[in-house]
C-alpha cells in the first residue's frame, strides 16, 4: 500500500502550485455522459480516484484519453448496463453517474459506492430526489436501480445539502422535462464548476453557490472545453504545511474567496498571511495560538481540512476544540497523532487539543485520503523520522504531494 519516510524539522520555503480540483473533476467526468459530443477537461490533476472515474467511463463505452492534465471524454457509444461492485467500491463519486444515465438514458443499475471510511454515506438525498422526478427506484442486494420514461420536472427541498446528492439532481434536471427545482442545495464551489460546465454544453442551469438551483430541461447538449477551478482543499492543505513548518511559502493557483474560513482561522491561529489576486503567501511564526473549530457546509469550514488543522493545532500554545459536523468517524487518525505525542481527547464530534510544544516522529498508519494529509504534514514538523504507512489514500487525492514539499525543502522519501 506503499509507504513515507519523513525526516521532519524541515522549515517550508517557496513556492507550490495548486493542481485542478479533484472534487470538481470527477462531477464533471460523469456529466460527459449527458453529451454525444467530445468533451475536453483541464488541468485535470494525476489521482488515482480520476483513473478509477475513467475506468468506470469506459466501462460504460465512453472513450477516455488522457494526456499531460487534457482529458478528452466522447460518450457517443455509451450502453448503460450494470456496474458491479469491484468498481463501484473504489470511488465514492461514482454514485455520480446515476443522474446523468438516468437523465440521457432513462435507465441505469450501479452497486453501491465505497468511498474513505468516513462515516455511513447513505444516497437516501440522491435517491429520493430522483423519484420526485419520476424515476422508479429499486435498492436491495447492495444495488440501486432505476429507471424513468423521460425525468419529470419537480420541487425538491434537500433535507441536508449534500454535495453529491445536489450535483447527481443538477445532471438529472438536465434533458428532464420542464423546470426542476432543488432547494437547500450544496454551494461549494465545485458546484458553481458544475453548473458552468453543464451550461456550456448547452443546459440551462441557474443558482449555483445559492441556496435553490433552477434547471430548465433542454433536448440537446453539446461538446466544451472546459478549465477546472483549482483545488482549495489542496491549496489548504499547502497553506497548514507552511504554517505547522513555520516557514515561508506561496501557494499559488488559488481562488481567495474559496478558501475565507481557512484564511480565517489561520489568521486567528496568528499565521501570518498576505492575500494576492491568485496566491496566498504564508509564513509560519512560532507555535500557532489555539482557536475553535467548527466543520460545516460551505461557505462553512471544510470538513475535508479538519484533519490537516489538528495536526496543526496538536502544536498550538493552548487548547483548541475540533467540531466535525458533516462525517460521524472523521477523528479516526486522531489515535495516530497520539503515537507521535499529541494530546487529543475526542468526545462524540468533538475534539479537544491540548497542545504540545513538539511532535516525536512515528510510524503511522493513514485511514484515509485527509487523514494520510493531517499525518504527513504532524510528519513534517515532528523531530526525528515519521513513516506514514497506506500512502494510497493519499494519492487518490493528491498529485504527488511528496514531490511538492521536497520541492519546498521537505525530506520525504516513498517506499515501497
Ligand atoms: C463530497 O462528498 C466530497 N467528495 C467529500 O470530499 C466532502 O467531504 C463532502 O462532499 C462534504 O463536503 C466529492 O466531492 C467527490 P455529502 P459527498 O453528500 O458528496 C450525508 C474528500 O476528501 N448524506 O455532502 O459524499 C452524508 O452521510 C472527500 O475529497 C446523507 O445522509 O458528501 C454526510 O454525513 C471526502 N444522505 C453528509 O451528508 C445522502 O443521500 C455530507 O455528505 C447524501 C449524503
Amino acid at each position: 500500500m506503499g509507504k513515507l519516510k519523513i525526516v521532519g524539522g524541515d522549515r517550508l520555503q517557496g513556492e507550490v502550485s495548486v493542481s485542478g480540483a479533484k472534487n470538481a473533476v470527477l462531477p464533471i467526468m460523469a456529466a460527459c455522459l449527458l453529451t454525444s459530443e467530445p468533451c475536453t477537461i483541464y488541468p485535470v490533476p494525476a489521482l488515482q480516484d480520476v483513473l478509477v472515474m475513467r475506468d468506470l467511463l469506459e466501462f460504460l463505452g465512453a472513450r477516455v484519453e488522457l494526456c499531460a492534465g487534457q482529458m478528452r471524454i466522447e460518450a457517443r457509444d455509451v450502453v448503460p448496463q450494470e456496474v458491479s461492485q469491484d468498481l463501484m467500491r473504489r470511488l465514492r463519486a461514482s454514485n455520480l453517474v446515476l443522474g446523468p444515465l438516468l437523465s440521457r438514458f432513462h435507465w441505469a443499475r450501479i452497486a453501491y459506492p465505497g468511498g474513505c471510511d468516513i462515516g455511513s454515506r447513505p444516497m437516501d438525498l440522491h435517491l429520493k430526489g430522483l423519484a420526485a422526478m419520476g424515476a422508479e427506484i429499486g435498492d436491495s442486494h447492495g444495488f440501486i436501480s432505476a429507471q424513468c420514461a423521460r425525468l419529470q420536472p419537480a420541487d425538491i427541498q434537500l433535507d441536508f445539502p449534500s454535495v453529491g446528492a445536489t450535483e447527481n439532481l443538477m445532471m438529472a434536471a438536465v434533458l428532464a422535462e420542464g423546470t426542476t427545482i432543488i432547494r437547500n442545495v450544496a454551494k461549494e464551489p465545485e458546484i458553481v464548476d458544475l453548473q458552468n460546465f453543464l451550461n456550456s454544453i448547452g443546459a440551462r442551469v441557474r443558482g449555483a453557490g445559492l441556496d435553490t438551483i433552477r434547471v430548465d430541461g433542454v433536448n440537446q447538449t453539446g461538446g466544451v472545453v472546459h478549465q477546472l477551478i483549482p483545488d482549495r482543499i489542496e491549496a489548504g492543505t499547502h497553506l497548514v504545511a507552511a504554517a505547522i513548518t513555520q516557514g515561508e511559502v506561496v501557494v499559488r493557483d488559488i481562488i481567495p474567496e474559496h478558501v475565507e474560513a481557512m484564511l480565517a482561522k489561520l489568521r486567528e491561529a496568528g499565521i501570518g498571511l498576505e492575500v494576492y489576486a491568485d496566491a496566498v503567501r504564508v509564513t509560519g511564526r512560532g507555535r500557532p495560538r489555539p482557536v475553535d473549530i467548527k466543520t460545516l457546509p460551505y461557505p462553512g469550514f471544510p470538513t475535508d481540512m479538519q484533519p490537516q488543522m489538528v495536526s496543526l493545532l496538536a502544536l498550538a500554545d493552548g487548547t483548541s476544540t475540533v467540531t466535525e459536523n458533516i462525517f460521524e468517524k472523521r477523528f479516526k487518525y486522531v489515535d495516530e497523532l497520539r503515537r507521535m505525542g499529541a494530546e487529543i481527547k475526542v468526545e462524540g464530534r468533538m475534539a479537544v487539543i491540548i497542545g504540545v510544544d513538539h511532535l516525536s516522529g512515528a510510524v503511522v498508519q493513514a485511514t484515509d485520503l485527509r487523514a494520510a494529509a493531517g499525518l504527513v504534514l504532524a510528519g513534517l514538523a515532528a523531530e526525528n523520522t515519521t513513516v506514514v504507512e497506506d500512502t494510497a489514500h493519499l494519492d487518490r487525492g493528491y498529485e504527488r504531494l511528496d514531490a511538492k514539499y521536497n520541492s519546498l525543502g521537505a525530506n520525504i522519501a516513498r517506499l515501497p
